[in-house]
């Protein structure tokens, strides 16, 4: 039986990831002590970097290390949709991260999932985003994650590929108005510069991601 780590567990990426599967492990940061000796038994690996990592080459460049001294053959690397976009260096850490990957000598499957449906509270009266509500986007529900990563994780065929990842294409006025609710741009209440960049981005040019791919997956 295929036996899955999953390397940054514990946030919302790795418990959408961890849920969907039988048997797999998810690691913190305290793994981080001894990750080879916290693989130990796992022939495969989910691999997700904490959320703005500043650095996150070297942090996936540490964790290929760790995933080969320990015998560990399969990874599969989260990823972001539109990894080489100069404009958010959060993502270019990812288009990085991305090569690290494929010439690391595991048999690897890269995942570039769109913005998460669940980053949106859709509670209503009034969809609140710090970005334009008519900006186009590729959104992925957490639950086709899952679906998706267990699909990549069990099943043979993926190595050497990548997939972009959404469950829908839609704008937050959209989304907004199926819930009955209307939308609004609201000032970045956050200072991180990485995020006001995204949000810079995502105004003029939203992040769109095509949904065939998750689609036959999930077939
Ligand atoms: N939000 C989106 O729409 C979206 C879309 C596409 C891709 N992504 C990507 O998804 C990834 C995961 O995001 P997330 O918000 O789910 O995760 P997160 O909550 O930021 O990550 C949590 C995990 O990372 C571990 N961790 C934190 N700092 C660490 C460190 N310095 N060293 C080692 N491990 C550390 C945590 O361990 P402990 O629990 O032990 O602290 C935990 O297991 C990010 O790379 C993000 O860019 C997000």
């Amino acid at each position: 039986m295929t036996r899955v780590a999953v390397v940054g567990g514990h946030g919302k990426t790795g418990r959408a990831v961890t849920a969907a599967l039988p048997d797999a492990i998810p690691l913190g940061r305290a793994d981080w002590d001894d990750l080879p000796g916290a693989l130990a038994g796992c022939d495969t690996a989910y691999l997700i970097a904490p959320n703005l990592h500043p650095d996150e080459p070297t942090y996936v460049g540490d964790a290929l290390a760790a995933l080969t001294a320990a015998g560990v053959e399969r990874v599969v690397y989260h990823s972001v949709a539109s990894p080489y976009v100069p404009a958010m260096p959060h993502h270019v850490g990812k288009a990085v991260s991305e090569d690290l990957v494929r010439r690391s000598g595991l048999a690897w499957t890269i995942l570039q999932p769109g913005a998460y449906l669940q980053n949106l509270d859709l509670s209503g009266p009034v969809v609140r985003v710090p970005y334009d509500v008519d900006a186009p986007f590729g959104f992925l529900d957490l639950a086709d994650l899952g679906a998706a990563a267990a699909r990549v994780l069990l099943e043979d065929g993926h190595a050497g590929a990548t997939y972009e990842l959404a469950s829908r294409q839609a704008t937050v006025r959209r989304l907004a108005g199926e819930a009955g609710f209307a939308a609004e741009k609201v000032a970045d209440p956050r200072t991180h510069p990485w995020l006001s960049a995204m949000f810079d981005y995502y105004d003029e040019h939203g992040l769109p991601v095509g949904t065939l791919t998750l689609q036959a997956l999930l077939a």
